[in-house]
């Protein structure tokens, strides 16, 4: 407990008060983090029901720490007592930061920042946690657009350590280093993200989900098999499917088919006939009690009949941990080669991020870059996909490691 107090409160930040829209999944999240860390946060919403739900989920999230002796019940009342919930949009004109987490779409978007903006002060920073949007679009709405930024919490915001802190091209310098600052005086990991699709993990994470998909499409393994490759020898928590699974089949499609949609259709990140049917038929996984795998109403999970062995090849569980692992690695190094974020940024965004074992960049540095190059060149040599290409830093590195230059 006096390990959790010490954490808190940093009152040298010069963010006090904070402004969250929306008080959904992850703006009741969010409001919870900053009230931790001694901020005084007033969180709107559209529908009074959003606001009763986020204050009712609060108090049971509250009694549920106390029940594992991780807070005492005064500090559970110091976080309540942080956090405001209000029904008008020009209640948050005194924040010095505003996080908008509302509905993903670019219109209201811009339509609640550019009203925002008529209420709060010129220094107040203007954040969104958006997943998909470009940032700088959303910032083009606002007067003065260096104050917005992006800050991008996971799912759920208080137990996820990473954020992504995404500067438009219109972000100033000063808007950066404050929000930084702050989201570390949050007690969370920073990673700093270009503006562009899926920014780091949504774009890094994609062969996690698409080549499992696609190594299922062409019968060389089931769901069950897969999963059982990427636990037992990549020591992942969840097996792609599994994950899918968690995350909704709904929700990771239309990830994917933003992605390749905003990437120019680049062959990479192709979203898949099988997880598109899943989502149609509603299978959508744990929330619909029934996706790749079946789960019951106490939420154990159980192998479906289809799901079964059936690969038509026996092949290697190493066989297709490896295929899937140096996709992962090829579109880590490739973000490095764009310049998406720096090698520290890319690995803590998985490790923190998704909770990968390890970081994508150092696997690659362990399995030594001859490796990575040779195996993605003979995914490349039998399909002949550019969806195979392997990326210009893994090569370069490669021949560097040879002496080549
Ligand atoms: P949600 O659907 O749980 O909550 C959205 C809330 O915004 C609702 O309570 C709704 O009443 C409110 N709202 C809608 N329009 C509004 C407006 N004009 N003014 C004020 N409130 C309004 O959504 P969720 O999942 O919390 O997502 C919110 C944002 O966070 C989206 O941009 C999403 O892409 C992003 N995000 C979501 C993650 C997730 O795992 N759910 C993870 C990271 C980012």
């Amino acid at each position: 407990m006096e390990n959790q107090k010490s954490k808190i409160v940093n009152q040298q930040s010069l963010i006090k008060f904070v402004g969250i829209i929306g008080s959904g999944t992850m703006g009741a999240g969010i409001a919870q983090v900053a009230a931790t860390a001694g901020c005084s946060v007033k969180i709107y919403d559209t529908k009074t029901e959003a606001l009763e739900k986020a204050k009712a989920d609060l108090e049971k999230i509250m009694d549920r720490l106390i029940e594992k002796e991780k807070i005492d019940s005064e500090e559970k009342k110091r976080i309540q007592n942080n956090i405001q919930y209000v029904n008008s949009l020009k209640e948050l004109k005194n924040s010095d930061l505003t996080i908008e987490a509302i509905v993903e779409n670019l219109e209201v978007k811009k339509n609640v920042f550019s009203t925002l903006e008529k209420f709060v002060s010129d220094d107040c920073i203007i954040a969104s946690n958006t997943s998909s949007l470009s940032i700088a679009s959303i910032a083009s709405a606002l007067k003065n657009p260096e104050r917005c930024i992006g800050i991008h919490f996971f799912n759920p915001a208080p137990l996820m350590k990473l954020v992504e802190v995404i500067p438009a091209i219109q972000t100033s310098e000063k808007t950066l280093q404050q929000s930084i600052e702050t989201i570390k005086n949050w007690q969370k990991t920073v990673a700093v993200a270009k503006d562009t699709p899926g920014f780091i993990v949504n774009r890094v994470a994609r062969p996690f989900y698409g080549e499992a998909l696609r190594i299922y499409e062409e019968g060389i393994a089931s769901f069950v098999e897969i999963d059982s490759a990427m636990k037992e020898i990549g020591n992942f928590k969840m097996g792609p499917f599994e994950l899918m699974d968690f995350i909704g089949n709904d929700v990771n499609y239309t990830v994917t088919e933003t992605v390749f949609e905003a990437f120019y259709f680049d062959p990479r990140y192709k979203p898949s006939f099988t997880q598109k049917r899943f989502a149609e038929a509603g299978y959508l996984g744990r929330k619909s009690g029934k996706g790749y795998y079946n789960y019951s109403e106490n939420g154990e999970m159980s192998v479906r009949a289809q799901s079964g062995t059936f690969s038509k090849e026996n092949v290697a569980a190493e066989y297709i941990f490896e295929r899937i692992l140096v996709m992962l690695i090829n579109e880590a190094a490739d973000a490095l080669f764009w310049n998406i974020a720096s090698a520290e940024d890319i690995d803590n965004a998985m490790t923190k991020g998704v909770n990968y074992p390890k970081g994508l960049l150092a696997w690659a540095d362990e399995k030594g870059m001859d490796w990575c190059v040779k195996k993605m060149d003979e995914l490349y040599n039998i399909y002949h996909e550019d969806r195979y290409r392997c990326s210009p830093l893994l090569r370069k590195m490669n021949l560097e490691s040879k002496n080549f230059f």
